[in-house]
């Protein structure tokens, strides 16, 4: 898998590190669980738009785009990251924000990541909610890109949470160096886990794992779509992905996305994931988020309860970071 012909921004403090979580493994009884710290990326505090970010800010320049649109939720990390990095590559930066969330706290659209994206120059657009799709707000984003082109300048379209082909690059580095680091270690990785939203992440790792031929099982834990809508969308994404990068097709069973616990709806908080963060903090210091890794690590601690891996798997959980989030949440965790 050779990615050097592809344009990159150097954005991202890679490899990130591989640590033990060895007091929440022996609370669980089992398995031997590691995290894959993607929550230390570099980039506006860190999460997993870093790597995704360097191949699509790379296309942008190497397209001689002056300004980056993008859409998310209101607390959107990919909305933070891509700021972020359009301040730090000299761009500007537009962000359309999905009024996505009901009963949310009434400082929520000021404090958390909104108020990161303005420290980092963005200019926001507020939307209430349409047919609740990525593929609805990605249309926005493109007839924003349409009228600001209107204006003389030469925008780019970052789709939804940076999932195309183009940001799922990033992932398919992260799943070489999560090979890398389990070789240098003796470790045999049984399962990789982590959140799964717009489906760049999975679908990265996919066509990376695809493409060094790896056995390690991947699994994602959904935070907004049921898993048969989901498995679709990270399969044809993983297909492609695989294709641009001439790794060899992804098997439409390794694609495992599971249900249970998104909850009332994305964003929106469970009793597993505050127990899931609460017990993460408190046994390893570490620091997940309301709406992505703390819901998926209430995947992993669900699925250890219901006995789905042995005592002695080896489970990687990718932090995909969102803590910055927490601060728009704090009355659940009060
Ligand atoms: C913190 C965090 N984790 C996980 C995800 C999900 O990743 P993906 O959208 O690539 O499926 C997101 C997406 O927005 C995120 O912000």
């Amino acid at each position: 898998m050779d990615l050097s012909r592809f344009p990159r921004a150097d954005l991202c403090h890679a490899p990130t590190p591989l640590e033990p979580l060895d007091r929440l493994s022996d609370h669980l009884g089992g398995p031997r669980i590691y995290v894959k710290r993607d929550d230390c990326t570099g980039l506006a505090t860190g999460g997993n738009k870093t790597r995704k970010l360097e191949w699509l800010m790379g296309d942008a320049l190497a397209r001689g785009c002056d300004v980056v649109v993008t859409q998310g939720a209101v607390q959107t990390n990919h909305g933070r990251q891509t700021a972020a990095a359009a301040a730090k590559l000299g761009l500007k930066c537009e962000l359309l924000l999905e009024r996505r969330v009901p009963h949310a706290a009434p400082d929520f659209e000021e404090t958390g990541n909104v108020l990161l994206d303005r420290m980092f120059g963005a200019t926001l657009h507020f939307h209430e909610v349409g047919d609740g799709s990525n593929e609805d707000m990605n249309s926005r984003v493109e007839a924003h890109c349409a009228a600001l082109a209107d204006q003389g300048l030469t925008p780019y379209a970052v789709p939804g949470g940076g999932s195309n082909w183009i940001g799922a690059l990033g992932y398919v580095v992260c799943a070489q160096e999560i090979a890398e680091q389990a070789d240098a270690r003796d470790l045999v990785v049984d399962w990789i886990i982590h959140a799964t939203g717009s489906a760049g992440t999975q679908a990265g790792l996919a066509a990376g794992l695809a493409g060094l031929d790896s056995p390690m099982g991947l699994m994602g834990v959904n935070i907004r779509f049921a898993a048969a809508e989901q498995e679709e969308k990270v399969f044809a994404l993983a297909r492609r992905t695989a294709a641009e990068i001439g790794a060899p097709a992804v098997d439409r069973d390794r694609i495992l996305c599971i249900d249970g616990y998104v909850g009332p709806g994305y964003g929106q908080p469970t009793p597993q994931m505050v127990e899931a963060v609460d017990l993460t903090a408190r046994l390893e210091g570490l620091l997940l988020d309301p709406v992505y890794a703390g819901k998926a690590m209430a995947g992993l601690i669900g699925m250890v309860r219901e006995g789905r891996f042995g005592r002695d798997d080896t489970v990687v959980f990718v932090h995909t970071g969102g803590s910055q989030a927490l601060y728009a949440y704090r009355d659940s965790f009060a």
